[in-house]
């Protein structure tokens, strides 16, 4: 029996595990995407660009080592009925076989395909978590106008250039003095549920007692005394105390607040923040700041791993 001859076979690259990991990286983006958009999404994205570049680099460097095509001498060697091997790749001329063009190029259709519908979004969720909301000071009135110990419907034009769509509405308590200074509870009527304006529990003086209109007639600044028990979410039921805590239904924290500031015996009204919880009451409140959530989103307790990790600002 005639020994064997050795056959040729075209050199083939090991397999690698970068595919696999940049499958996992992007399965890490897309739970992120559910999950926590800032923290998860970047660290599937990093690993994702890891090792697509390793496997881009497997690739390219595979590309430069291609078996040449057979020496000439060798290749008149072989029979005609048996072409040298890569001849059914190389033609003459070809720098590297076709097949991995091919590969190539579908590689870099699907990474162009993959940036073009997961860059968008990604984009949004980043950047809105970056920019946040931007706040204008406004001017509320005198400290006078806000009599101690009771509320006041205060409801706003933040931009007057923006007009009717920046108007907001405020409950405003003043607590009395802490270490000399006027304290303010300054409450949202933004539902923590779903965003609902929440109307106070208790009767509301039929006058305001301040009102502040522009040349055109267009309200600017209206305050209403009330004397509410707490606070009602006419949507779905949700129910607040008097401190925004929430007492009932589905809201899934206490109401949002105002920083605010005393400039020349005038109230002004400052940036907005989230709230998880109010421990005591009126001036003795101890608030954890959290920065603005959107309605929905917990600020604290176990369900907090499940949104977008807030900053904790105080
Ligand atoms: S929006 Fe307020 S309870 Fe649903």
């Amino acid at each position: 029996m005639e020994p064997s001859k050795g056959v040729d076979k075209p050199h083939l690259p090991p397999p690698t595990l970068w595919p696999v990991g940049f499958a996992i990286g992007v399965a890490v983006i897309l739970v992120g995407l559910i999950v926590n958009p800032l923290v998860v999404s970047l660290i599937g994205a990093a690993i994702a660009a890891l090792f697509g570049l390793l496997w881009v680099r497997d690739l390219s460097s595979g590309m430069r080592h291609a078996e040449p095509p057979p020496p000439p001498e060798r290749a008149a060697a072989v029979p005609a009925s048996e072409p040298a091997p890569g001849a059914a790749e190389l033609e003459t001329g070809e720098r590297y076989p076709r097949s991995r063009f091919l590969e190539g190029a579908t590689l870099g259709l699907g990474a162009l395909i993959g940036g073009v519908v997961t860059i968008p979004p990604v984009g949004l969720l980043v950047a809105s978590a970056i920019e946040g909301q931007k706040f204008q000071d406004v001017d509320l009135g005198l400290l006078s106008d806000f009599p101690s110990g009771k509320f006041v419907i205060s409801t706003f034009v933040e931009d007057p250039k923006a007009g009717e769509v920046s108007r907001r509405t405020a409950y405003i308590r003043n607590n009395g003095l802490l270490r000399g200074q006027p304290s303010f509870t300054i409450l949202s009527n933004r539902c923590a549920h779903l965003g609902c304006p929440v109307q106070p529990n208790g009767p509301v003086d039929a006058k305001p007692t301040r009102l502040v209109t522009d040349k055109a007639g267009v309200e600017l600044l209206k305050l209403t005394p009330a004397q509410p028990a707490g606070f009602g979410c006419p949507c779905h039921g949700g129910q607040y105390d008097t401190e925004g805590n929430r007492t009932a239904g589905p809201p899934v924290r206490a109401l949002d607040r105002y920083r605010y500031s005393i400039k020349n015996g005038r109230l002004i009204l400052g940036s907005a923040y989230s709230v998880d919880k109010v421990k005591g009451t009126g001036k003795d409140a101890r608030i954890k700041q959290y920065p603005l959530h959107n309605p929905g989103q917990h600020v604290g307790g176990p369900e907090f791993w499940l949104w977008p990790i807030p900053e904790i600002r105080v």
